[in-house]
């Protein structure tokens, strides 16, 4: 990669958790993917995000690039199964095969759903609760505040047809977690 081709940072001076967040501009589905990649070496230098569940609330407009980004999460997880969007089953479970804290990657597509109720029908409240599971949920605003306020946010916004912004936690934490 160079030039233009190259993932554009801005690192912004928010914090959540601590983690330092920023801000990329990413120019086609594979540096979406890697910068997904990305974010599992960046929570796995945060382990203070790790004492129950990990979740990452996942936002942006339909076709903005969430699940090619869940696939990079996938891949660095050493997840097997080919990552398709759960849209009509809700919620796919894989399993990890990579040295990670995690033991499984839960996806969730909850577009469909309507109120934090809907997550208790799919099992939400057990694995919300095991630290050996790394959740990822598109559409988290469907569910209003059945989604802890310890989740990550991330955003994709779409910029052009191949031009995506995602805001994103990116490396180590400066310091300890208050
Ligand atoms: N920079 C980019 N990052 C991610 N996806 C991109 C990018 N440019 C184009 N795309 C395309 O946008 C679409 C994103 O689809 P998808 O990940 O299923 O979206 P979502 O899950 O947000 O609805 C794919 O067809 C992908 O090829
Ligand atoms: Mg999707």
């Amino acid at each position: 990669m160079s030039g233009a081709d190259s993932p554009f940072f801005i690192f912004a001076h928010l914090r959540i958790l601590q983690v330092p967040m920023a801000i990329v501009i990413t120019h086609n589905p594979h540096e979406t993917e890697a910068l997904g990649a990305q974010l599992v070496t960046t929570l796995m230098q945060n382990q203070a995000l790790r004492a129950t569940s990990t979740i990452i609330a996942l936002r942006g407009n339909l076709g903005a690039g969430k699940t090619v980004f869940v696939k990079g999460i996938a891949g660095a997880l050493g997840v097997n199964e080919v990552i398709t969007s759960p849209t009509y089953v809700i919620q796919k479970t894989y399993h990890t095969h990579a040295p990670v804290p995690w033991k499984r990657l839960i996806h969730i597509d909850a577009y469909r759903l309507q109120g934090e109720e809907e997550l208790t029908t799919i099992g939400w409240d057990t694995f919300a609760t095991d630290p050996k599971n790394l959740i990822v949920i598109e559409w988290p605003e469907q569910v209003g505040r059945g989604v802890p306020t310890q989740a990550l946010d991330i955003t994709i916004n779409h910029i052009d047809e191949s031009t995506r912004e995602i805001n994103m936690p990116y490396g180590d934490t400066e310091g300890s977690v208050e």
